[in-house]
């Protein structure tokens, strides 16, 4: 049986990653997470919601020669799907060389391990801040890249290039860049769901820990030149995405890919502000949002949404979930938190 290798499986995206592959392919799969940033019991949650075992392996992508030893039996790779990373943009200001040391040795020690084990098909988990302040939105794949906002999205942008390079001087390797826009939600059965280690800085956990008075949410300006004056972004649901890599891991091994690196736009082509967002989840869950404005947050760009036009045509991927199944499966799992989940 072929397998196919999940960095970052217990995390947001890749544990909803591991549903869809073991759900929706034969292949073997296997997950390597560090829990830097999530927990063990993220596998239990996805093993309540798949019908087949997987295999996992605690390892530090950073250390390589523990990632050789670990892995030394596995045979008949197909693939590496590359999630692990760190994901906080304000973090990632506060201390951009932990970010860089984490984000780019990962990297090349798994382009490393990959070029050693011959696995020839790439898929890289990139961002929309790579494109920072666009002049033009929404934004296409062929949009310029401005200067990176943050370390975080600075990381993205080095990431995507290491891997242009790498497949141009190794040329039986296949590599799909996934650009995510921004990533929200849970799986639809409530039962799983983000779950940082840390305290999360992104938008929808904090909504839903708002509801519960177990946070305080502060929005970050009021006074952007946007339609309502708050920051627009694209938000796209956690499976939407997870279902876009089986997508691309199928492209990549049908040998429909016309270049040897692939970009892609992952969102849902609709720019929705912050006060939106607040506004969707009001309505589903029939609470009232007690929040407050602050002021702007460093790194944080103004607005950009995604066309996705391209990921459609190509991979044939199409995002099925609103805004409100958004914010709806967030607050169900935050409520499955609350019971103990
Ligand atoms: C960024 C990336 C996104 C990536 C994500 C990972 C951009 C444009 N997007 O998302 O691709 O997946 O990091 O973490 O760089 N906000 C508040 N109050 C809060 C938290 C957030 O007002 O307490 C606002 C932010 O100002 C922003 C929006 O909510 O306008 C979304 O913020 P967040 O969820 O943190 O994601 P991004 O930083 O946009």
């Amino acid at each position: 049986m072929k397998t196919i290798i999940v960095t970052g499986g217990a995390g947001y995206i890749g544990s909803h990653t591991l549903i869809e592959l073991l759900n929706n392919t034969d292949y073997n799969i296997v997950s390597i997470d560090n829990f830097s940033n999530s927990s063990v019991a993220s596998y239990d949650r996805v093993k309540k919601l798949v019908s087949r075992p997987f295999q996992t392996f605690n390892i530090d992508l950073c250390n390589e020669n523990d990632l050789r030893l670990q892995l030394s039996g596995l045979t008949n790779i197909e693939g590496v799907i590359h999630f692990a990373a760190f994901k906080s943009v304000p973090d990632s200001v506060a201390d951009p060389v932990l970010y860089y040391f984490n984000n780019i040795n990962s990297l090349n020690n798994l382009l490393k391990f990959s070029k050693e084990k011959q696995i020839r098909n790439f898929i890289f988990s990139s961002s929309c801040s790579v494109y920072g302040n666009a002049d033009e939105l929404p934004v296409t794949e062929d949009t310029p890249l401005k200067k990176a906002e943050s370390p975080y999205g600075h990381t993205k942008q080095i990431g995507e290039e290491i891997i242009r390079f790498f497949c141009a001087s190794n040329p039986w390797l296949n590599a799909v860049i996934l650009r995510y826009f921004n990533p929200v939600g849970a799986h639809m059965s409530g039962l799983t769901g983000e779950l940082p280690v840390t305290k999360p800085n992104n938008l929808a956990p904090i909504i839903t820990q708002t509801a519960l008075g177990k946070n305080t949410l502060t929005v970050f300006g009021s006074d952007y030149n946007t339609r309502d004056g708050y920051c627009v972004r694209d938000y796209i649901h956690v499976t939407d995405i997870a279902d876009a890599h089986i997508k691309a891991l199928h492209y990549l091994t049908e040998h429909r890919n016309k270049k040897s690196v692939s970009l892609y736009n992952l969102g849902t082509g609709n720019g929705v502000s912050v006060l939106e967002v607040i506004q969707s989840f009001e309505k589903v869950s029939g609470k009232k949002l007690n929040y407050g404005v602050g002021p702007r947050r460093e790194g944080d760009v103004v607005a950009v949404y995604a066309n996705n036009s391209l990921a459609k045509e190509e991979l044939g991927w199409s995002p099925q979930y609103s805004l409100d199944d958004m914010m709806l499966s967030a607050w169900k799992w935050q409520l499955t938190i609350e019971k103990g989940g």
